[in-house]
């Protein structure tokens, strides 16, 4: 087991553009162990997804997963994720509000609008294309999380910060 220490808010690995990543690359041992730790790291701590940025990684690497989660006790099951060099190719003109935090933004939480639903193209950690639909808090995640490698944070994505809420004030008000 690994679990990584989390970059916050101000770090400047937080704010930069990560690299993309070297097709040759991905099937190395120390990649593959990356990858893990990622894992690993994301569900000590509870999140539903994770940049690499955020584990002081500036590469186009994100995790996701929601499995029983504490963090989300509402979230939809979302079976583990590796995307790698995402992109975002289509998305729905929709745009529907929702929650959410970040493990960089500790104790946060803030309403988002986001595009109901995309079309994401990645690598998977074999190295392979693959093209994913999503939908709802899917989507939402996988916004969220190529934000990150943008140097974006979901404050960024609120049209103010008047919904910005503590998590125990969350719990109490808005859960
Ligand atoms: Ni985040």
């Amino acid at each position: 087991m690994s679990i990584l220490k989390v970059a916050r808010l101000g770090h400047p690995i937080i704010r930069k553009t990560a690299s993309p990543v070297a097709s040759e690359e991905i099937q190395s041992y120390e990649f593959q162990k990356l990858i893990d730790a990622m894992v690993e790291t994301m569900k000590e701590y509870d999140g539903v997804g994770l940049a690499a940025p955020q584990i002081y990684v500036s590469k186009q690497i994100a995790v996701i997963e929601v499995n029983k989660n504490a963090r989300y006790p509402n979230a939809p099951h979302i079976p583990l994720t590796v995307l790698i060099n995402p992109r975002i190719v289509s998305r729905a003109s929709r745009s529907e509000d929702g929650w959410e935090g970040c493990l960089s933004i500790p104790d946060l939480r803030g309403i988002v609008p986001r595009c109901q639903s995309l079309l994401c193209e990645a690598l998977d950690r074999s190295g392979n294309s693959v093209r994913i639909e999503a939908k709802d808090f899917f989507a939402r995640v996988i916004q969220h999380e190529c934000d990150h490698l943008e140097g974006k944070v979901y404050l960024d994505r609120m049209p103010n910060l008047l919904s910005l809420t503590h998590l125990a004030e969350f719990a109490k008000y808005w859960e």
